[in-house]
């Protein structure tokens, strides 16, 4: 009896994770403009952009050591690491960026422009293979 509690809380609880995914953006399906992402000057504007926006707690160096990492929630990640890159999406990042991430000091950036996005990811993503 309780087992059948506990699996209809959880069906009920999986209902409403559909319900919120369902009116977001399908960001698997987000089309990744790729002459951009290997663009040079795509990645000297996302270099100038991280440095504006996002060292302060990712670091000057994209290596997570920002001077604000302190007391944030969560863990700002070394971009230059090849596992992190490895295991990481052009998607991925977008829907980061679009979204934040919920329960972490990671806000959602709705100032910047899609093409801003991407060149930011343009940025991060050659990091590990190209350095700050
Ligand atoms: C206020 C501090 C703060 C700022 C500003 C900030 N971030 Fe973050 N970011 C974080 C933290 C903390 C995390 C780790 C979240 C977690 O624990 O999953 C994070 C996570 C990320 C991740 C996910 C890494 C991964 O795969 O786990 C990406 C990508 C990212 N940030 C990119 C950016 C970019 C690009 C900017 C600038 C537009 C930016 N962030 C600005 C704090 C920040």
């Amino acid at each position: 009896m309780k087992a059948m509690g506990v699996l209809l809380m959880s069906l009920a609880l999986l209902a409403c994770r559909a319900e919120v995914n369902s009116s977001a953006v399908d960001y698997d399906a987000v089309e990744v403009p790729a002459a951009q992402l290997s663009s040079d000057e795509a990645r000297d504007r996302g270099r100038a952009l991280f440095k504006e926006k996002c060292a302060l707690c990712h670091g000057d160096r994209a290596d997570g050591r920002g001077v604000r990492r302190q007391g944030l929630s969560g863990k700002p990640v070394n971009f230059g690491s090849m596992d992190w890159r490895s295991n990481t999406s052009a998607n991925e990042v977008f829907e980061v960026l679009s979204e934040g991430r919920r329960g972490t000091s990671m806000p959602a950036w709705p100032t910047l422009s899609e093409a801003q996005k991407w060149d930011l990811i343009a940025y991060v993503l050659s990091v590990a293979e190209d350095g700050p």
